[in-house]
Parts: structure tokens; C-alpha cells; sequence
């Protein structure tokens, strides 16, 4: 089944961040109809000069109805800061599932299905009992991290600082979610009540990562492994709000215990192409780390 919704507009959330930025461009590649939305509308229309911005507050109910109208599909990611899922992304749902504005795509993480702790796995639950047509998505962990989390460590400090001992990740290429966004909105029937679990193609260390960034970057960048409190602490003194620094260090934790390690070969399949690789992120974005 193609997207009979193809002339309405596909409503893009968080589409100034890395998943949602990355779903917009890879929709509009594809040539489908997209609105981006999120707080800043000047930022939407400089980012995506061919795509219709609009104004959404996901703390604030009454900006959801005029987002969603005439929607076509939608594409929905938890901001990181946004822990109290119900009375936004799950209201924002209910909004969309009365305007008839899906398919729904829901970008998740991996293990939220079992996991209730985080808070995606509320948003899959009542996804799923919505009545709408939905994929869900479920990546590990980025390999934007390195220009997120990490950029300021590794372009001043020549460091990756994180508390993940020798554990290694499949870090996928946030480009590569943009691109499965794209495959699926332009085949919604075919990813019908779908959920993917999705990682790159190989599982590495952080001391592989650094080494990779010093050849690209023709300087020494070290992995210096953090310590639990040592990376709380670290987190805090970029004033980070407390949940979002404790959250993150249980994460970068479970690294420890390989939860990010397995190789996942969905990804390719969807693609129908291999995976972008770690190497080929950190020689696409290098000027990223280059000394201030
Ligand atoms: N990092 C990882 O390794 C990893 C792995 C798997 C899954 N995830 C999941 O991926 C998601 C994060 O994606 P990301 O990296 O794309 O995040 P991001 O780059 O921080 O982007 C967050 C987006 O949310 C928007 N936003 C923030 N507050 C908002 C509000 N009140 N109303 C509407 N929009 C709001 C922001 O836009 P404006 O502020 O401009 O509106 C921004 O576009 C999280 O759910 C995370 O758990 C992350």
C-alpha cells in the first residue's frame, strides 16, 4: 500500500534536534510533504526553507489542534527533557488520532518495549491502543552523541569522557532513522503495526571511537573512562536539569554491561544498503571536533 495521504503534509516533531532533523530532510528528499514542528518557528523556516513550519509546544495542549489539522502522518520524538509523557506526547496523540492526522511513527530506544522505566515505553503503550496505524522505531545508541553530549570534551579537552568501562556500542547514524522514516512514510500499509528495532552495522569501543577521531582529526583524542559519580558530576556542571544527568549516566552504565552492544541487521534490510558506519560519521562531520 503507498501513502494515500501523500499531498497532506507529514508533521515532523522535534525537527531542530538529531532524529527529527534528520526524518525532515531525508522526508523531503524523498520528495513527500512535510511540516516541521517545534517552539522556534524562525529556526524551522532557516532549517527547511521547502517545508510548512509551524508552532508546537508539547507543554502546551493548545498548541497541539492547529499542528495536527490536516496532517497526513505523523512523526513523533521524546524530547530528552520532556519525562511526563502523558499530558504531552500521549495528549498530543489523542489530538492526532481525532484530526485522522496519522500514520503515526514513533521514534522510541531500544528495550522499551520491556522496559518501564523509560519513558518512551508509556508512549508505546498507548500508541499501540490507540486504534491508529503505527510503526515504531526503536534505535540504540547515536553516533551524534559525539557532537551532542561529547563535542565540547573531545574539541577542548581532547577527550571522550563517559562512565562506559571497555563496553561497546552499535552506534547508529541518526542519518540512517531519517532514512527508514522516509521508507516507511512512503509505504505506511507495508510497516503497518510494526516495531523495529534498529543499531549500525558494528559494535565498538569508545577507545576505537577515539582512535577513530584521531586519525581524522590528526590529533591525540583519549577515551578516559569516568567513573559513576565522577560523570554525574561532570553532567551537573553543564547545568543540565538533575533527571536528564541521572538518566544519562545510567545509560552511559548499562554501556558497561554490553545492553548497547548487539548488532542489530534490521537496519540494512529496511535500507535496502548498508548501514552508515562510525568511520564514515566521523569523516562526514569532522569539522565538528576541530580545535576551538
Ligand atoms: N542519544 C541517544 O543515543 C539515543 C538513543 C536512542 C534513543 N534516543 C532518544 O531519542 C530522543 C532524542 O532525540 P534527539 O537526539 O533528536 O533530541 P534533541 O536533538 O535534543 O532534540 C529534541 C527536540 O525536541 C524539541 N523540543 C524540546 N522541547 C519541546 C517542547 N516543549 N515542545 C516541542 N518540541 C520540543 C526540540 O526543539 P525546540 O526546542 O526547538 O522546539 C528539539 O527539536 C529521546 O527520546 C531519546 O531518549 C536517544
Amino acid at each position: 500500500m503507498t501513502n494515500t495521504g501523500a499531498s497532506r503534509p507529514i508533521l515532523v516533531t522535534g525537527a531542530t534536534g538529531n532524529v527529527g532533523g534528520a526524518v525532515a530532510r531525508s522526508l523531503l528528499g524523498a520528495g513527500l510533504p512535510v511540516r516541521v514542528a517545534g517552539t522556534d518557528v524562525d529556526r524551522l523556516r532557516a532549517l527547511f526553507p521547502p517545508a510548512e513550519p509551524v508552532h508546537l509546544d508539547l507543554r502546551r495542549p493548545g498548541t497541539f489542534p492547529a499542528a495536527v489539522a490536516g496532517a497526513g502522518g505523523l512523526f513523533l520524538v521524546r524530547p530528552p527533557a520532556i519525562a511526563r509523557v502523558g499530558p504531552t506526547l500521549n495528549a498530543l496523540l489523542d489530538t492526532a488520532a481525532r484530526a485522522g492526522a496519522g500514520p503515526v511513527v514513533f521514534a522510541s530506544v531500544t528495550g522499551a518495549d520491556t522496559n518501564r522505566v523509560v519513558p518512551h515505553h508509556r508512549v508505546e503503550t498507548h500508541l499501540r491502543a490507540s486504534g491508529q496505524a503505527w510503526t515504531i522505531l526503536r534505535p540504540g545508541f547515536f553516533a551524534q552523541n559525539l557532537a551532542d553530549a561529547y563535542r565540547e570534551d573531545i574539541r577542548s579537552g581532547d577527550r571522550i569522557y563517559v562512565p562506559a568501562g571497555s563496553g561497546r556500542a552499535a552506534f547508529i547514524d541518526v542519518r540512517d532513522i531519517g532514512d527508514v522514516a522516509a521508507v516507511v512514510f512512503r509505504d505506511p500499509g507495508a510497516h503497518r503495526d510494526t516495531a523495529y528495532t534498529l543499531t549500525g552495522p558494528e559494535a565498538l569501543s569508545f577507545a576505537e571511537v577515539a582512535a577513530l577521531l584521531s586519525d581524522n582529526l590528526g590529533r591525540r583524542i583519549r577515551y578516559q573512562p569516568a567513573s559513576i559519580p565522577g560523570y554525574l558530576r561532570h553532567l551537573r556542571r553543564r547545568r543540565l536539569p538533575l533527571l536528564q544527568c541521572v538518566v544519562q549516566t545510567l545509560l552511559h552504565a548499562g554501556l558497561r554491561r554490553g545492553q548497547a552492544a548487539p548488532v542489530d541487521p534490521t537496519l540494512g534490510r529496511l535500507l535496502g544498503r548498508p548501514p552508515r558506519t562510525m568511520a564514515q560519521y566521523v569523516s562526514d562531520q569532522r569539522g565538528l571536533w576541530m580545535s576551538p
